[in-house]
């Protein structure tokens, strides 16, 4: 198999976002918008990704993984110059080259499969992946010869009237043959309108020298979508949000009302879980097998929780370990924890992470039960089996040793919990 790299272009300032934060570096549920870009190109085969950085350079660098090699564009002159910036790295690359935006997170890795299959498979210098659009206003239009090859893509600002009407646009997303495509550039001319230089020339000039050119169309025309304003942002996020429910399902997770349920990329959830309206789990959340979740849940990024556990209203849990069997399931907070198995966590029950410095832990053994309204004061460490009375505050430092019963406030020792 002949191999393929790809240039990723991320240069732009992504002004429209009017942001401090670098437009490719926005999240998506959870996860910077070029990431998604990254691993499409990777899981389409890409052995090595140029990623074209501009404004915020070291910002956007510090993301971008090690197979990944960030390549600086100090003035902003246009997608063609962009590209070029890459040419001293692939000076001796014999194969094939994915061009694409850091914008499109929609773009998923099997359309970027079937457009470099039917490159390979047609010998072209370069195939288009193009898209169908009820309204192409923006975008490069697709011109195309009587017997219909692709022959040039006009951008919006310099098409013509009919050309303007054309639906079928450049989505960005492209595949050539390494050399064609530098030798090609080379001879690119400044666009005079907007003073930049457009990598989509290329096609004309190519189209100029007899080369082949192809053109796949996209099965679904959201995958070009760029991303330039935060409307765009909660579009993708929308669209992004169901594909992961969506996935999840799938794989035999029960979403009660996706509508209303919100789930990071990172997270995972065991088999015969069950979500329940209204909730929220973050980054890298894992919830086990066979577990309750919400209604108005909020799992928080680093938290883990084992399997057949319940989780119920209102209650948020942070950084913490939740065991097996456990029950948590009226309006708590858990931060900071390792909770064992079977523990019953009572409504209203809080751990007191944080000291206004600093944020400490709490340990709860296995088959604790921590009655209502406790208030546990990290550091704190509740034993197997012990016990806390209603509204007991265990204060700073202090051990409900394994079987013991704490009550009040603050917390005294009373005797061992009856069984
Ligand atoms: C580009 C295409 C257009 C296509 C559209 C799809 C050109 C000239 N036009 O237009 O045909 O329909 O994408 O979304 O290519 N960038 C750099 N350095 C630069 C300029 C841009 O890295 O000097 C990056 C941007 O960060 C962005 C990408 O290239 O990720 C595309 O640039 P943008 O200015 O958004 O091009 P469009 O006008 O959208
Ligand atoms: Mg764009």
């Amino acid at each position: 198999m002949k191999e393929l790299q790809s240039i990723i272009l991320a240069a732009g300032k992504g002004t429209r976002m009017k942001s401090d934060l670098a437009k490719v570096l926005h999240p998506v549920c959870g996860v910077p918008m070029l990431s998604y870009v990254l691993d499409a190109v990777q899981s389409a085969g890409s052995s090595k990704q140029y990623v074209v950085l501009g404004h915020q350079y070291d910002e956007v660098k510090v993301i971008l993984p090690d197979h990944c090699i960030a390549v600086r564009q100090k003035e902003l002159k246009g997608t063609a110059d962009a590209v070029l910036k890459v040419k001293t790295h692939l000076a001796d690359y014999g194969g094939d080259v994915v061009v694409l935006c850091g914008d499109t997170p929609l773009l998923r890795s099997e359309t970027l499969k079937m457009m470099i299959k039917r490159h390979r498979g047609s010998g072209a210098a370069a195939t288009i992946l193009t898209a169908v659009l009820s309204n192409s206003r923006g975008y490069g239009r697709i011109i195309r010869a009587v017997q219909g090859d692709p022959v040039a893509i006009r951008e919006d600002q310099d098409a013509s009237k009919d050309e303007r009407k054309i639906l079928e646009i450049n989505t960005g997303v492209y595949c050539f043959k390494s050399a064609s495509l530098f030798q090609a550039l080379s001879q690119v001319e400044e666009n005079s309108r907007k003073k930049e230089f457009y990598l989509t020339d290329v096609i004309e000039i190519m189209a100029e020298k007899r080369w082949k050119i192809d053109a796949v169309e996209t099965d679904d025309p959201q995958e070009g979508f760029g991303v330039n304003s935060r409307k765009d942002l909660a579009v993708a996020q929308r669209i992004i949000r169901l594909r992961i429910l969506e996935k999840l399902m799938l794989a035999g997770v029960t979403i009660v009302d996706p509508d209303t349920t919100v789930i990071d990329a990172g997270v995972k959830i065991g088999m015969d879980t069950v979500i329940k309206p209204f909730t929220v789990i973050e980054g890298d959340a894992h919830i086990g097998k066979k577990c309750v979740i919400g209604p108005f849940a909020h799992l928080r990024p680093q938290t883990r929780i084992a399997d057949q556990t319940e989780i119920g209203n209102f209650t948020e849990i942070s950084r913490s370990r939740v065991g097996s069997e456990c029950f948590m399931k009226h309006f708590s907070f858990i931060g900071d924890a390792v909770v064992g198995d079977n523990v019953n966590i009572g409504a209203g029950v809080v751990t007191a992470n944080f000291d206004g410095k600093n944020k400490h832990r709490t340990t709860i053994g296995n088959g604790a039960f921590v009655g209502s309204d406790s208030i546990l004061v990290a550091p704190v460490k509740i034993g197997k089996n012990a016990l806390t009375g209603a509204g007991c505050v265990v204060a700073k430092t202090k051990t409900v040793p394994d079987g013991q019963v704490m009550v009040g406030v603050p917390g005294r020792i009373i005797g061992k919990k009856k069984i």
